[in-house]
């Protein structure tokens, strides 16, 4: 057994100072520190968490691992090992991998790849297709995690963007279970292409109130994934006041980068910090912040801070690319995100831009209620002991210790942080510990939901 001694537990309820008992995967007990409980248990290791904060492991529903297909960007292994060195237990990772997880087959090689190789727990999407709607229909035991459509297109060649099939996915995929969506309107993401300008907001809008109206006629559950910007916040808000079963998820790119980042207006001194952490590479800013959705304004970003009540979920997108690829003629979108999602949502807690429990609630509970993940997101007894131990007084620096994503590099490289993950426990074993992934390739079990 093992206790996690005179820790502050952080739940949405708030903070607790308590002692956890870990028996085997899951929590047994929490009581309180004053009561000595390890002199009275024999064959218990203690850990002492005076000092630091106990959070339920985070659980990001949306990341890109990359297998099979991209592994000279991601794998399964160092993947997972990015999501435990910044806190991460659980994550599901999407299918637009190549080939695209679309069939049994295809999700059959992900989850065996998976099974061997990921060191956190993990759930994989089912790409929808132009032809795949009766899939999961015709297939009810599918090990699935959820359904993501890409309604406009991005990395990877899975995209939905006809009316009639969104129509028959969102009709014939299982009512219980979340369709999660990359909601740009194609055709004007095309046009505006067309007319030298990469995907405005506009774009979002028209596809999330799209997503919104179908999820509307079909009576069913829609999650839009990385809300960016003002107006996709009031549609979503505004259809979840009338009743329409709508969830979404907020980025930490959209709520800490704008595109200034882009444009290089703060780039030279990031550059420099950048080009120190991985010397010889030509960075250009363009290219290294260059996402689908882009980055906004500052006034979108204001938007996303003051309504994150709107969100059920903070997920990280972390989509690694190489900076080879990212410095190549035709540079593709997505910046990496799991290591440095829990450090920078602990620096706007200590600036007071949210709270501990805003956090234990949009990286933990959240996730967890959203895609009905049972015993995860809260240190409760009975729930499996994913722990994620923190210091929050800890400052450091963002790209001067080691980073776990093969990607090997960050956007946020050289940005001064507080707060540092310490130790990271996985179903009761040590995941990560002294800044080094412990866990064996295959540690990962399939998380079913
Ligand atoms: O920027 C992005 N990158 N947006 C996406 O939707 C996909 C992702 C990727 O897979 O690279
Ligand atoms: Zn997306
Ligand atoms: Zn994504």
């Amino acid at each position: 057994m093992i206790l996690i001694h005179n820790g502050l537990l952080v739940s949405t309820d708030g903070l607790q100072r308590a002692d956890v008992l870990i028996d085997g995967e899951r929590i047994s007990a929490i009581v309180d520190p004053q009561a000595t409980i390890a002199s009275q248990l024999t064959d218990v290791q203690v850990v002492d968490a005076t000092d630091l904060l106990v959070f339920p492991g985070l659980i990001d529903v949306h990341t890109h691992m990359r297998q099979p297909g991209g592994e000279q960007k991601e794998d399964f292994y160092t993947g997972t090992g990015a999501a435990l060195a910044g806190g991460v237990t659980s994550i599901f990772a999407m299918p637009n991998t190549s080939p695209a997880i679309t069939s049994r087959d295809t999700l059959g090689v992900a989850l065996d790849l998976a099974q061997q190789n990921a060191v956190c727990d993990y759930g994989i999407f089912l790409g929808a297709t132009n032809i795949n709607m009766r899939l999961k229909a015709d297939n009810p035991d599918l090990l699935e995690c959820g359904l993501k459509m890409y309604m406009g297109s991005s990395t990877g060649d899975l995209l939905v963007e006809d009316f009639g099939a969104q129509y028959e996915h969102f009709q014939l995929y299982p009512r219980d279970r979340v369709i999660a969506v990359h909601a740009e309107h194609e055709p004007a993401v095309r046009y505006f292409s067309l007319h030298g300008e990469r995907r405005p907001h506009i774009a979002a809008e028209v596809e999330v109130a799209r997503a919104v109206a179908l999820a509307e006629r079909c009576n069913r559950r829609v999650h839009v994934c990385h809300v960016s910007s003002r107006r996709e916040v009031e549609i979503i808000r505004d259809a979840r006041a009338r009743g329409v079963p709508v969830t979404c998820e907020y980025a930490p790119h959209y709520l800490f980068l704008t595109t200034d980042f882009e444009h290089g207006c703060v780039t030279e001194e990031r550059t420099r910090e950048l080009a120190e952490f991985a010397p010889g590479d030509a960075l250009d800013p363009l290219a290294l912040y260059q996402m689908n959705p882009p980055l906004r304004e500052e006034r979108d970003i204001d938007t996303l801070w003051a309504n994150l009540d709107v969100a059920d979920c903070i997920a990280t997108d972390h989509a690694p690319h190489t900076l080879e690829e990212k410095n190549s003629a035709k540079p593709p979108s997505g910046v990496p995100g799991l290591e440095t999602m829990l450090p920078l949502l602990l620096t706007a807690a200590h600036a007071g831009r949210l709270s501990l429990s805003d956090i234990a609630r949009l990286c933990c509970e959240g996730p967890a209620r959203t895609f009905n993940i049972p015993a995860k997101g809260r240190i409760a007894v009975g729930f499996d002991a994913d722990i994620t131990l923190v210091d929050p007084r800890e400052q450091w620096t963002i790209g001067e210790r080691p980073i776990f994503s093969k990607c090997g590099w960050t956007p946020f490289a050289g940005w001064h942080v507080r707060g540092a993950v310490k130790q990271v426990f996985l179903r009761g074993r040590p995941a990560f510990v002294g800044g080094k992934v412990v866990a064996n390739h295959g540690a990962g079990k399939r998380i079913s939901n």
